[in-house]
């Protein structure tokens, strides 16, 4: 690697993640200290922590958008990213916003199919300002699924949604899960989110993963499940919201 760092990044026809002894620092500050973390190939995990705490610093180094790193990471060749700016080209139509960056000329009907997917083929020929904050998330993810990845990273993607047309988001992102078979890395600040739609919520702090959970419950789920708020209980005293962090302090 050409950055003068130890890291090294490698990105391999295995599904599967591996991090071990990540470290990235911003000056002599070390936001990701020693990090390891594994995600199984079709896994979804939700990543929480407190915001600051290096959860986008992660995700762009899995994203190969940051290279200054110590340490190994290794990630599947076939990984898409959606961030919570759905960062559509103005100038090119939905559907060309789609397959904008793949090899060959831009394919109208790959796009569709994917647009398809995401409930927006009646938008496959307008300009993306005329999108809702809702739809545009979805042609986001319709430009993510397109690339048929391994690994999809997601960066708070429903974060700028109203409440409504969050759960849609939410449900949309657990079906494509389901059909696609990828694994994905989730971040977002919302607990409940993590809960619904994850097999295992893992909790950033320190540069490092300091907590994980399990959620063994079938989908879909809800909320009021004894078994998920308990969960939540949880995750709210690591996050130092709510009656855990009463106890922790007590
Ligand atoms: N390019 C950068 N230069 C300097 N500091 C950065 C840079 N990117 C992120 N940071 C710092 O690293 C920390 C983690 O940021 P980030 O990963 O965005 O946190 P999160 O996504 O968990 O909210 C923050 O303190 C942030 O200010
Ligand atoms: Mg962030």
């Amino acid at each position: 690697m050409a950055t003068g760092l130890h890291g090294r990044m490698s990105a391999t026809q295995n599904a599967a993640v591996s991090v071990r002894g990540l470290t990235r620092r911003f000056g002599d500050r070390a936001v990701i200290d020693r990090l390891d973390l594994d995600i199984a190939p079709g896994e979804f995990v939700a990543l929480i922590g407190a915001s600051g705490c290096g959860k986008s610093t992660l995700l762009r180094i899995l994203a190969d958008l940051d290279h200054e790193i110590e340490g190994e990471v290794e990630v599947p060749v076939k990984r898409a990213v959606a961030f919570q700016a759905p960062r559509l080209m103005p100038w090119k139509k939905v559907w060309r916003n789609v397959v904008l960056g793949l090899p060959g000329l831009p394919d109208r009907r790959r796009a569709e199919a994917a647009l398809a997917e995401v409930g927006l083929s009646h938008r496959a020929n307008v300009w993306p300002k005329v999108l809702s904050g809702g739809e545009a998330q979805r042609a986001s993810l319709a430009r993510a699924l397109v690339r048929e990845p391994d690994l999809l990273l997601l960066d708070e993607p429903f974060g700028a949604l109203d409440a409504l047309t969050r759960i849609k988001a939410q449900e949309l992102v657990g079906e494509l899960w389901q059909r696609h078979n990828c694994a994905i890395l989730l971040v977002t600040h919302d607990v409940e989110e993590a809960l619904l739609l994850a097999d295992r919520v893992l909790m950033m702090k320190d540069g490092v993963i300091a907590h994980e959970v399990r959620v063994d419950r079938p989908r879909p789920r809800a909320v009021e499940d004894a078994y998920l708020a308990e969960l939540r209980a949880r995750l709210l005293g690591w996050l130092g919201v709510g009656h855990g962090a009463m106890e922790d302090a007590a």
